[in-house]
């Protein structure tokens, strides 16, 4: 998938990401400022994500990351424009191709935000209440099992649940 408007596109393909321009983004974000770069890697391997681009010059301006099942549910988050290039509509042309995916469109969206509520209150979003369990705080090591242990956990829980 590939929205676009005079300048810029977005898109979805993995290979086009910069992971050090998301890294840098996201270590001048207030939310994200202390993400090692391996849990931000292992997180954009897991999510959709989106790198919105230059057209002429093929660089990177944006990035955006969705965690959804495809169907009922996503959470939109890690939505972050180049500093030097904000103010000009870019955020406003990602939030809507991030909305618009398919993955996505059909889905109740969430999203945290501290300031930027007018952004998406512009897409639909409303103001809700949510209760949230934060991360372990950086001071305890981030679990991060390994694909194959993780999936090797699944039999034994979906026994659990349904004996
Ligand atoms: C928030 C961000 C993605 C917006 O991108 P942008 O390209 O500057 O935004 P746009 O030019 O498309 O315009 C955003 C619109 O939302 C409004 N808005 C509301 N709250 C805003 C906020 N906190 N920051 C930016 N815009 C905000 C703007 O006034 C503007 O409205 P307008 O078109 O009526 O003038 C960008 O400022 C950014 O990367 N900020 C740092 C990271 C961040 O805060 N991300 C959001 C976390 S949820």
């Amino acid at each position: 998938m590939s929205p676009a408007n005079k300048d810029h596109f977005v898109s979805t393909e993995a290979a086009l990401l910069d992971l050090d321009f998301i890294c840098a983004a996201l270590a001048g974000s207030y939310w994200a400022r202390d993400r090692p770069r391996p849990v931000v890697e292992r997180s954009i391997r897991n999510s959709l994500c989106f790198g919105l681009y230059g057209k002429r010059s093929r660089m990177q301006l944006g990035f955006a990351r969705v965690v959804t099942d495809g169907a009922t549910f996503s959470w939109r988050c890690d939505v972050v424009i180049d500093a030097r290039h904000r103010k000009k509509g870019l955020g406003k042309f990602l939030v809507s191709s991030v909305i618009a995916h398919p993955d996505v469109s059909g889905t109740t969206c969430l999203l945290g935000t501290r300031d930027a509520h007018g952004l998406y209150e512009k897409f639909g979003f409303a103001r809700s209440e949510q209760m949230r369990r934060p991360r372990p705080s950086q001071g305890s090591k981030p679990r991060l099992p390994d694909r194959a242990s993780r999936d090797g956990m699944l039999p034994a829980v979906r026994k659990a649940r349904h004996p």
